[in-house]
């Protein structure tokens, strides 16, 4: 037969917290309302394509051709590479005005696409 103390509360302080799993947030396209969710590596361009999901065109995927600039209109983001200033000012991207494959969300976040919607379904990606 096992026994299992219970461990004396200076024990327990000691025991590290679990991991916090990987953190995903919420993209929210607003002309339809579509939602998606991107992995901690991801921008939000690739969080859609990987889900086979439309909206944001797709181009370059380097910040170089401004086809998926997008507005972000609620939440945070962050930079994940350079973004063509033909495309994006920084007075623009100031106002959270980015190219969806050159920024990654840090907090749930509502975007407008601000070129064409994309209209047919991604088939791929790289
Ligand atoms: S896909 Fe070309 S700038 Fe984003």
């Amino acid at each position: 037969m096992t026994t299992q103390q219970t461990p004396a509360p200076e024990e327990v302080d000691s025991i590290d917290p679990a991991p916090a799993p990987d953190k995903r947030y919420r993209v929210k396209l607003t002309q339809t309302n579509e939602v998606y969710e991107c992995l901690p590596c991801e921008n939000m361009l690739q969080g859609m394509a990987r889900l086979g999901r439309r909206g944001i065109p797709i181009g370059c995927l380097n910040g170089g051709c401004g086809i998926c600039k997008v507005a972000v209109v609620a939440g945070e983001w962050e930079k994940t590479g350079l973004m063509s200033r033909a495309h994006v000012s920084e007075e623009e991207e100031a106002r959270g005005i980015v190219l969806a494959c050159r920024a990654a969300p840090s907090s749930d976040v509502d975007i407008e696409v601000l070129g064409k919607m994309q209209k047919s379904v991604f088939k791929g990606w790289g």
